[in-house]
């Protein structure tokens, strides 16, 4: 009998979701991501591509149903996938606004109406959404990302409540200054300004993020719910 745990995945090509299923996989679940293109640093026969444009409300809704149908259960679901597109208000265009609130929020709620019908019907599993220490602290030029990573806290906690009767946890990891795709094209100027915000003085990397993550989903965390855990060398205290 196969008695792995099932775990899906948004994003996962790279950075912190790559982190986050390398963790997964070496607590022996069977992981499913779902993300534009694959994963080329992981191979291994529990891990299973979805291609699938998260911002594709449509196509979201058909992958997971298929995915649903196969896995049978989902113990964990880790709503990863993000982008920025940075700028002032007064220059924001539609599609910037849209494009973040989409990948970010929307299919955070997409995916998780999904989950939680099956979640709810085992009365077990538990939920991991990826926000920001911008969701918290909010930061200049980001305010449609800052919306999208507020957002994700605020729909966490509610969700949290109205899963925690059918023993589904829902938590939040809030990353600070990571080092990955997202913040490299940052220049040096900028990035040596930022440790100098950050108590613990350096970048956190993906495998710590993923740590956080592997905790919440694991039952040592079985009595924390509409938690937010930052993880960000002290950056949001
Ligand atoms: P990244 O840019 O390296 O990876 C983003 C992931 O999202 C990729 O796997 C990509 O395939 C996926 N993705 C983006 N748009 C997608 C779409 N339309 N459909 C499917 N997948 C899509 O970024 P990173 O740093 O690994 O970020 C992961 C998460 O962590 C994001 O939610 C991000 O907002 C969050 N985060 C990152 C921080 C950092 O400093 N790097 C800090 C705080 C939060």
């Amino acid at each position: 009998m196969n008695t792995k745990k099932h775990a899906l995945v948004t994003g996962g090509s790279r950075g912190i979701g790559s982190a986050i299923i390398r963790e997964l996989l070496g607590l022996h679940y069977e992981v499913w991501y779902l993300s534009r293109t694959k994963n080329e640093e992981l191979d291994n026969e529990s891990l299973h591509h979805i291609p699938c444009d998260i911002a594709d409300r449509e196509e979201v809704e058909r992958t997971l149903k298929a995915i649903i149908e196969e896995a049978s259960e989902i113990d964990l679901l880790v709503n990863n996938a993000g982008i920025t597109r940075d700028g002032l208000i007064m220059r924001m265009k539609d599609e910037a606004w849209d494009d973040v609130l989409a990948v970010n929020l929307s299919s955070v709620f997409l995916t998780c109406r999904a989950v939680s019908r099956i979640m709810a019907r085992q009365r077990s599993g538990a939920i991991v959404n990826i926000s920001s220490v911008v969701g918290i602290m909010g930061n200049g030029g980001q305010t449609n990302y800052a919306a999208s990573k507020a957002g994700i806290i605020g729909f966490s906690k509610a969700l949290a409540r109205e899963l925690a009767a059918r023993n589904v946890r829902v938590n939040v990891v809030a990353p600070g200054f990571i080092d990955t795709s997202m913040t490299e094209t940052l220049a040096e100027e900028a990035k040596e300004l930022i440790k100098t915000q950050i108590p613990l003085g350096r970048m956190g990397m993906a495998s710590e993020v993923a740590k956080a993550v592997a905790f919440l989903a694991s039952e040592d965390a079985s009595y924390i719910t509409g938690a937010v855990l930052p993880v960000d060398g002290g950056m949001a205290i």
